[in-house]
């Protein structure tokens, strides 16, 4: 009975305790753990129009990495199954008359390794691997090292 008694006592003793020294949570969005999600901020794209002077290709930090795209997506219309205004500049029969890069000669094979006469439809979600560039700072601290020398 008295050996119940002093147990009961130190686990009330370190729920009090527990409870003092109870800190709330910050968390990396800066809002309550619990509360919804916010509207995230909007972020305007670092690169202008496509061809425009001053954007520059972005080096990249890794041999296999899918460059990032150096200008902006404003105003194009969503990536469908009839549409995609990416191969309207970058597909090899518009990229010379448009000035624009062509597509990797990676996105010719098939799943295979086989060459394609043509992009193949596993590449056609462009923006799953390319992303534009917006100036924000980072969340995290990030000591990446890339293997291409730049
Ligand atoms: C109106 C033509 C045009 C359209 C549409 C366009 N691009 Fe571009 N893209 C360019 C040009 C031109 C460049 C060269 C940089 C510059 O001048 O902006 C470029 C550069 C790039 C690069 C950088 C390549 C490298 O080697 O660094 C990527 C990646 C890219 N675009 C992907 C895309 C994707 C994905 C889309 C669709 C969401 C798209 N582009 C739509 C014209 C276009
Ligand atoms: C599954 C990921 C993936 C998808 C989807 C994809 N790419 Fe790429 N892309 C890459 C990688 C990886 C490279 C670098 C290797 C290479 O050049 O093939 C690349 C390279 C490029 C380059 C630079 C080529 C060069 O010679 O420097 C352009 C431009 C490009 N992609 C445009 C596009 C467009 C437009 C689409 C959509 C039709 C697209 N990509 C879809 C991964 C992808």
């Amino acid at each position: 009975m008295k050996k119940t008694v002093t147990i009961l006592l130190a686990t009330l003793l370190t729920a009090i305790v527990g409870c003092a020294s109870y800190e709330p949570i910050s968390s990396m969005r800066g809002i309550d753990v619990a509360s919804g999600d916010a509207a995230p901020e909007v972020k305007t794209y670092v690169g202008k129009r496509p061809g425009t002077a001053g954007n520059q290709k972005i080096a990249r930090t890794y041999a296999e990495q899918p460059p990032v795209i150096p200008h902006a997506l404003d105003n194009f219309d969503d990536i469908n199954l009839e549409e995609n205004q990416c191969m309207g500049c970058h597909s090899p029969a518009k990229y010379q008359e448009k000035k624009a890069p062509k597509v990797g000669d990676s996105h010719f094979l098939d799943r295979n390794g086989n060459k394609l006469a043509d992009v193949s439809m596993l590449r056609h979600n462009c923006t799953q691997c390319h992303v534009p560039q917006v100036d924000a700072p980072p969340l995290v601290e990030n000591r990446f090292i890339g293997n291409v020398k730049q």
